[in-house]
């Protein structure tokens, strides 16, 4: 993350009616994780009432500022219309489950199959009934768990539905991937959950669920296995067979914007569109306050620990909160790190760039705000200091220039032991993140649309309110 002063002054916020006093303002000793973590510029407010402060569940904040409006809810009427039987819901708080949904959606083109990805949020669930009007058709389910088992925000109402619901699902297929930690007391317990609930409601299981362990450093080889054992599952049960690899499918297409007005890109909001400039009430996880720092001191006094206390200015936000709820820090990319993608791949970073979901029914017209430029995406939007996953590195092979690049990007992507291992211990151990990636291959030279489609998006980092009003 950034240790640099942010680039654009809380100060600068019109709700600011304390000034600032600048040796306060800023963070000065940005020497620990914690603190250079909390370097982002933005600083946003989130209030959650009657959470229980050990166990904090927070509300989804990564929002789709230009989602077009769903013309028709019914999501078995646009599967009809675009002739597609595979639909993904995924219950997703910081994208992964989202991400994987994604993939399982376009693996269905393998298997001659046509597939979309759905927020339950969006769609009325008890249309699932009528899955069995169309040929073939398969409900898969990617759920995450959050809380003490809980649901994740946008799968809330989902679950209501489950608990109360007495729809007769007979027909139904499906098949479930709980995404969890096992760490966790209720691990799983979600993915577990919808899986029980669909089988009472008569629905068929297509794959038994298994409990997969995630940790950090495997939720994916998880993942790839999981799938790896689920289409074959799939092929025998509707007696399809592979149509072999689909390569890369691109799920967005980019438009350049040469003559847009300023005030129309987005320079790293969040949410609302000149939400920098001009904040406006009410606040919530979909509209966030961005709040001056007020204070800013360190609380340890020598040793290599940091523990800062800071105050942040609320002033006319009308916000409310007790210890218990967090504040979301958006973290800023590190400019070496989003420069250096930019030289490697030889482009202009302050060109401005939409991309657009190639899917004219999804709800989720852009991956993040757009159009913004790439050196706005890569420092705002992307996470470019991860570890970057199999799945963003499998369709980099096309991109390496020189065949042994190409051929090494296709050995460490392969679902072998070897493959795995390289993976591992390339990737993983050392830490790469894409642009070590991209200087230890210079023939790899993957268009830069097409990366920030397949980065993972840069998460918010949580913190809890320690002291009450
Ligand atoms: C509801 C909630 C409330 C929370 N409250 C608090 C709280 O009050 N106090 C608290 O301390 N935490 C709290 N947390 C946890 C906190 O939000 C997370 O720990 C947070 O993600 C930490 O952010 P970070 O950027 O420091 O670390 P990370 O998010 O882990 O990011 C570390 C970055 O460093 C990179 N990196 C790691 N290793 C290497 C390497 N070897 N080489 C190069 N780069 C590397 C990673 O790729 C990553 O980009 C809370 C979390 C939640 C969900
Ligand atoms: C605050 C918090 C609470 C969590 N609670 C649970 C839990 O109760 N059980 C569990 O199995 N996993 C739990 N997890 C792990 C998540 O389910 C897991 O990281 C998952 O991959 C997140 O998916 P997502 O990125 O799609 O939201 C928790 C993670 C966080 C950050």
């Amino acid at each position: 993350m950034s240790d640099e002063v942010p680039n654009i002054p809380m100060t600068d916020v019109p709700v600011t009616e304390v000034p600032v006093p600048e040796e306060e303002a800023w963070f000065s000793t940005l020497d620990l994780l914690i603190l250079s973590m909390l370097a982002g510029f933005a600083v946003y407010w989130l209030f959650f009432k009657n959470k229980k402060q050990e166990q904090p569940v927070f509300k989804k904040l990564v929002v789709q500022p230009m989602a077009g409006k769903i013309d028709d809810p019914s999501f078995i009427n646009k599967m009809k219309n675009s002739k597609r039987n595979v639909i993904v819901f995924y219950g997703s708080q910081t994208g992964t489950a989202e991400e994987f949904a994604g993939r399982l959606a376009k693996d269905s083109i393998m298997y001659g199959m046509k597939g979309m990805v759905a927020d339950p949020e969006e769609c009325e669930l008890y249309e699932l009934s009528r899955l069995s009007e169309i040929d073939n058709a398969l409900a898969l389910f990617c759920m995450a768990t959050y809380g003490e088992g809980d649901p994740t925000d946008n799968a809330q109402d989902f679950y209501e539905w489950l608990q109360s619901g007495d729809t007769d699902l007979s027909g139904v297929k499906f098949a479930v991937f709980a995404l969890g930690n096992k760490t966790y007391e209720h691990y799983n317990a979600m993915g577990k959950y919808v899986d029980k609930r669909l089988e009472e409601l008569a629905a068929h299981v297509c794959l038994n669920l298994e409990w997969v362990m995630m940790t950090l450093s495997n939720i994916e080889e998880d993942f790839v296995n999981w799938r790896e054992k689920f289409w074959p599952a799939v092929c025998e049960h509707f007696g399809v067979e592979a149509t072999g690899d689909q390569g890369s499918v691109r799920q967005y297409s980019v438009t350049i914007n040469e003559d847009i007005p300023k005030e129309k890109i987005y320079t790293g909001e969040i949410a609302r569109l000149g939400s920098f400039i001009n904040q406006k009430l009410p606040y919530d996880a979909k509209n966030p306050y961005l709040a001056p720092v007020r204070v800013n001191r360190e609380l340890h006094k020598g040793g290599d620990r940091s523990c800062l206390h800071i105050e942040f200015d609320i002033t006319g936000s009308k916000i409310r909160y007790e210890a218990g709820d967090h504040v979301a820090v958006y973290p800023v990319n590190e400019s070496e790190i989003v420069e250096g993608i930019g030289k490697r791949l030889e482009v202009d970073l302050d060109t401005i760039f939409t991309l657009t979901n190639v899917d004219e029914e999804a709800n989720k017209k852009h991956p993040f705000p757009c159009p913004c430029s790439y050196r706005t995406a890569l420092s705002h939007y992307l996470d470019v200091t991860n570890p970057p996953r199999v799945l963003l590195l499998k369709e980099m092979v096309e991109y390496a220039r020189e065949e042994k690049d190409k051929e090494f990007l296709a050995k460490m992507t392969a679902s072998t032991a070897e493959g795995k291992q390289l993976y591992n211990d390339w990737i993983i151990k050392d830490h790469r993140n894409i642009l070590a990636v991209l200087e230890d291959l210079p023939s790899l030279k993957p268009a830069i649309d097409h990366l920030c489609e397949l980065l993972p998006k840069l998460q918010a980092r949580y913190y809890s309110i320690s002291s009450s009003p």
